[in-house]
């Protein structure tokens, strides 16, 4: 069971329940925001039995193995502007990770953290009345993953051969979310835009397809609107802003 008091000391005494089991932790962290908590408050879970990934995926999460939790954000900023948060929170997880593991960490629009070109983390971010819950799920030291999703996923042990310590990574993670939260708040979305476009490989000069409820749009990234959004310069000319993920390497 990973050590809660050692994350929550680190952290000046952060609120972070965390469970032997769940079935998400996105409906725990958003009972939480309903009731009042406050911002930064944790859930997380050794192993849950029904973890949500984005666009009605389900989340591998093996017991004990990896990172799997959600914190209630309340940030002070405008609806529009809430694609922005989530890549400043894809921003401050890859930071971590890459400070956690030493290695050469990616993003890919919106928040895929990527490290080898797999994924070692998923995002999800969903709203909860005036709060946001962001779901943060990292592989850290799973040795293998379902076939399934084997040529897609890693861990941070299968990229470093070394077991992380999750306590560490944990608490970088959470204080790289506050950071970032605190860059889009007080220096604005510019700041986060930049920051992102400077991270991700994806964000623009790429050959990208993009799966649109079926259709697939080919083109290469064209850089990001004012608020988050990915633009895309297909094969046809036509330049489509891109709102919603489904962005593989073409
Ligand atoms: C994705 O890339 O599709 C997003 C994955 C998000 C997974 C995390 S694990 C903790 C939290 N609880 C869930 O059920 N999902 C998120």
């Amino acid at each position: 069971m990973l050590n809660v008091d050692w994350v929550s000391e680190r952290l000046g005494g952060r609120l972070i329940t965390w469970l032997d089991q769940t079935d998400s932790t996105m409906e725990d962290a958003a009972r939480l925001a309903e009731a009042g908590c406050s911002s930064g408050t944790v859930v997380g879970a050794e192993l849950q039995t029904a973890g949500r990934g984005r666009h009605g995926r389900n989340w591998q999460s093996e017991k004990g193995a990896g990172l799997y939790f959600s914190v209630v954000m309340r940030v002070p900023i405008a609806a529009e502007r809430l694609p922005i948060v989530t890549l400043a929170v894809g921003l401050a997880v890859a930071e971590a990770i890459a400070a956690a593991s030493g290695l050469e960490v990616d993003l890919r629009w919106p928040n895929d953290v990527l490290v080898q070109e797999r994924k070692v983390c998923g995002i999800l971010i969903e709203q909860q009345g005036d709060a946001l819950v962001c779901g943060v799920g990292v592989n850290v030291n799973q040795s293998s993953f379902p076939a399934e999703i084997e040529p897609l996923a890693i861990s941070l042990r299968m990229a470093t051969g070394k077991e992380i310590a999750r306590e560490p990574l944990l608490a970088d993670i959470l204080g790289a979310i506050d950071r970032y939260s605190a860059i889009l708040v007080e220096q604005g979305r510019e700041a986060v835009l930049r920051l992102f476009l400077h991270a991700s490989s994806y964000a623009a000069g790429r050959r990208v397809a993009v799966d649109q409820g079926g259709e697939i749009l080919r083109g290469v990234t064209d850089g990001l609107d004012e608020n988050g959004f990915l633009v895309l310069r297909e094969d046809n000319g036509k330049r489509t802003l891109i709102l919603a993920g489904g962005v593989r390497p073409a």
